[in-house]
């Protein structure tokens, strides 16, 4: 089922994005993130697994909510959908990858990095927008300058957010929830280290009040 990307927020504050090498650990390492609380994944269309393992998890973690991550072509949309996905993120904005998701019924939230870009993802109807890469595009500072002329647009910053900056980004109005990897280590996941996942999923739901 299709989820509306304007609600990811109310499950929690940081949306793991996540890279997967070995289709066995897709499974375990969903459940992992749940156990500490974290229920939206973002899993990227970055390795040849990925589809699979987003498969996987749709089916044997029905409690998650999974997401594409890194769409960039109409196919990727396409196959998203296909793989049971929810909603899909996108690195940047273009038209045809909107339509794309209008046409498969995928909900996106699509990736901006300047004004420019805000308002022709505004034009294609997109008020909850990625901010990427946030950090190395000005970060807090740039979420501040677009809330004046942006005012009904809300972002995920993604990008250099780390357990240490979170925070700030969440305390301001405009930011809803942020992206970030660090809550799914390669190396944890190539050791198989579970309850380290468990762990960092469990202390970034504390990150907002
Ligand atoms: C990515 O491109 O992998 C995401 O933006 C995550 O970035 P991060 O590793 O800085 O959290």
């Amino acid at each position: 089922m299709p989820i509306e990307t304007a609600s990811l927020a109310a499950h929690g504050p940081v949306i793991p994005v996540i890279v997967i090498q070995r289709l066995e650990d897709a499974v375990p390492m969903a459940e992992a993130l749940l156990a500490g609380g974290v229920k939206v994944l973002e899993v990227t269309l970055r390795t040849p697994v990925a589809l699979a393992a987003m498969e996987a998890i749709a089916r044997a973690v029905p409690q998650a909510i999974v997401g594409a991550g890194t769409l960039r072509t109409v196919d990727d949309v396409r196959a998203a959908r296909d793989a049971g996905c929810q909603f899909g993120v996108s690195p940047g904005f273009t038209e045809s990858l909107a339509e794309a998701c209008r046409v498969h019924g995928l909900p996106l939230l699509p990736g901006v990095s300047t004004a420019s870009e805000v308002m022709q993802a505004n034009d294609a109807g997109y008020r909850f927008l990625k901010l990427f890469p946030a950090v190395a595009v000005g970060g807090v500072q740039l979420l501040k300058a677009l809330a004046g002329p942006f005012a009904d647009v809300s972002f995920c910053p993604t990008g250099g957010i780390t357990p240490d900056n979170a925070a700030q980004f969440l305390a301001l109005p405009n930011v809803r929830v942020c992206g970030g990897s660090w809550l799914t280590p390669a190396d944890a996941i190539e050791q198989g280290d579970w309850a380290r996942i468990t762990e960092l999923a469990r202390a970034c739901t504390a990150l907002r009040a």
